[in-house]
């Protein structure tokens, strides 16, 4: 498969169309960026990283019959995905308070869901990704109703499988950011699973295992990520 030209350059991946229409090559850049880009630092062997954590997650969820966009790891910083049509949406899952969400309703961090909660998110960086409310997302035209269920019931499937798996390891999954695109008109699970787009802690000690190192200053990023790829693959 060869590479053609990059179809998308986001802040920490490029999505290369190849010579194969029907799959393009997801590139994990080394670049961390956090607070809209406004806090950006290149970190020696991140994308590497994150594209093994993210082929075993989504073999994972694939082996689990959720359909991702995953075909297979290519390189040392590339995997091979399906061409999707991009879905400009993006479903967090949350599990135990965190984040934005402890900034924007003033509650303690920590706090548990059951069940978890299911946001909305517009992928748009000029207007700083805004929640949407589920009457947002089918008046802008973004998803149906079957499909904005079909997301809530896809995303909480993945909650399911992986936070069970991770428990497995020691590991507690907080929350996560997926996106979807359609293919042939059905949802596919597409992007990255990775501790830029998810929050793991370790369940013992409560140690931060994620890109919140990096947003926070918290030093130890690629150990926590080494520890991360170390728990997923065993
Ligand atoms: P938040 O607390 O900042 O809203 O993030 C919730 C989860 O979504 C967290 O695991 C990080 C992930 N996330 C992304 O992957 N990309 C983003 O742009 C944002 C805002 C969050
Ligand atoms: N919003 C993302 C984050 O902080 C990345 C960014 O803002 O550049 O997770």
């Amino acid at each position: 498969m060869k590479k053609l030209k990059p179809l998308y350059e986001g802040k920490a991946k490029i999505l290369w169309e190849t010579d194969d229409p029907r799959h393009m090559i997801q590139e994990f850049k080394n670049d961390a960026t956090a607070f809209d880009g406004t806090k950006h630092e290149k970190i020696e062997g991140k994308g590497v990283l994150n594209n093994r954590i993210s082929s075993h997650l989504f073999g994972l969820l694939r082996d689990k019959g959720v359909r991702t966009h995953f075909v297979d790891k290519l390189s040392d910083n590339e995997m091979i995905v399906e061409r999707l049509e991009r879905l400009p949406v993006e479903v967090v899952v949350r599990n135990v308070a965190a984040g934005s969400m402890v900034k924007r309703l003033g509650i303690e961090a920590g706090r548990k869901f059951v069940p978890p909660v299911v946001e909305f998110y517009l992928k748009d960086d000029a207007l700083h990704d805004p929640i949407l409310s589920e009457e947002h997302v089918r008046a802008l035209g973004l998803a149906t109703e079957e499909q904005i269920a079909e997301l809530k019931r896809r995303a909480l499937e993945v909650n399911t499988i992986m936070g069970e798996f991770l428990r497995e390891r020691n590991i507690v999954l907080v929350d996560f950011k997926l996106e979807f695109g359609l293919k042939d008109g059905e949802l596919v699970l597409g992007d990255e699973i990775s501790p830029d787009t998810c929050r793991f802690h370790d369940a013992s000690t409560g140690e931060i295992m994620d890109k919140d190192r990096f947003r926070q200053d918290l030093g130890g990023f690629i150990e926590a990520y080494n520890e991360v790829l170390n728990r997923v693959s065993s």
